[in-house]
């Protein structure tokens, strides 16, 4: 599906964060798009990011952790804007600490809402995309999803398992000649507001990994995925392609690398007390910084660009212009001869 008249566009998780960047993006395109979370502050801002940008925009608080309120918004977005085009997942939650001071029902949780969440919507949007034989479903990955790193073992393992059914249910479209089509957009560390509001027991203030990126370099991603789903994966930032291919060569390595600096790399100085806000089973809703947009606190240590995003945009042009170059060479070869 590579059509960018406008569409209409899922996005879950759209209340914040990447999710919240690439509803805004989708927006500046002139899309019909859903949003779905849970927070109504943040949600409602949205709206209004997705509506000032000249889309079209319909909110709708869903826990994607439960399959039928992820099931019943598909069918109020398709009773109100039309056959869905594209299903963003987005939605996430996760619990910074090690393992062992884990509890088995915040296990559980991160697990319903990370993994679960996305293969609720990924039903959801299959359900009606493979009768139309028509759509792109756009999984948002991370590079942590190819190698875990301490303090996100709940985290990690839900990226690891969207890699491994986003595989297999590729494989049944392959198999059954589908026009739908799925694709993972494999993330970098994100200056998101997570590191606000994940639960956390760490003593310092959670922080992404450097180098951080702008959340709209996702969204650009995102679009360019949705465009183009028909491709496995996207890599986004040097340091995704990095720890992918590092894990491929060297995976023993990078055990004793991550638990040497995987500690200090997730916090800052700033020391954080035991009981700050999280929103793992409630959104944090109703306080004065409930609406918390897309951006987290890292704006000055952040990175507005991604070469391979920035590549996999061009790649056409650059083609043409390398057949280009390559015929002058070769006219200008038997020119001079
Ligand atoms: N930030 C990074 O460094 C980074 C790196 C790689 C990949 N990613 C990926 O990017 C995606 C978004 O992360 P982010 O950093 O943007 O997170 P974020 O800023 O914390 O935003 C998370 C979004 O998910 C929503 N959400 C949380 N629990 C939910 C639930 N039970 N049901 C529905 N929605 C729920 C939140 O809204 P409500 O609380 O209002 O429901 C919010 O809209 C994730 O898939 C993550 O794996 C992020």
């Amino acid at each position: 599906m590579t059509t960018t008249s406008s569409r209409t566009v899922v996005v879950t998780g759209a209340s914040a964060g990447t999710g919240r960047a690439a509803a805004q993006a989708f927006g500046q395109r002139g899309d019909r798009v859903a949003l779905l979370a849970r927070g109504q502050d943040g949600l409602r801002g949205a709206a209004d990011d997705v509506e000032a940008a000249g889309g079209t925009a319909l909110a709708l608080p869903t826990d994607v952790a439960d399959f039928e309120q992820v099931d019943a918004a598909a069918t109020k977005v398709e009773n109100t804007f039309g056959p869905i085009d594209v299903w963003v997942n987005v939605a996430f939650t996760s619990v910074f600490a090690p393992f062992t001071e884990i509890a088995p029902a915040e296990f559980r949780r991160v697990t319903e809402v990370s993994y679960l969440g996305f293969v609720h919507g990924t039903m959801a949007a299959l359900a009606r995309m493979k009768p139309r034989d028509a759509g792109a479903i756009v999984q948002v990955g991370s590079a942590l999803g190819a190698r875990a790193i301490p303090l996100q073992s709940a985290y990690c393992g839900a990226k690891h398992g969207i890699n491994g059914f986003t595989e297999s249910v590729r494989t049944e479209l392959l198999h059954d000649r589908s026009n739908v089509h799925i694709t993972v957009v494999q993330m970098p560390a994100l200056n998101t507001p997570q590191f606000d509001w994940v639960l956390s027991r760490l003593p310092r203030h959670p922080q992404p990994v450097p180098p951080i990126y702008q959340p709209e370099v996702a969204a650009r991603a995102i679009l360019r995925a949705a465009d183009h789903p028909q491709r496995k994966q996207y890599w986004v930032g040097a340091s995704t392609a990095l720890t992918v291919l590092a894990q491929r060569m060297m995976p023993p390595v990078l055990d004793r690398y991550l638990a040497r600096t995987g500690y200090s790399s997730q916090q800052t100085s700033q020391p954080v007390g035991p009981d700050r806000p999280n929103n793992l089973w409630q959104p944090l809703d109703e306080r004065p910084d409930s609406d918390r947009g897309a951006h987290g606190s890292f704006d000055d240590r952040s990175i507005s660009r991604s070469p391979q995003v920035w590549l996999s945009r061009h790649a056409r042009s650059l083609s043409v212009a390398a057949a280009a170059l390559t015929a002058g060479g070769a006219v200008l070869t038997r020119y001079r001869h």
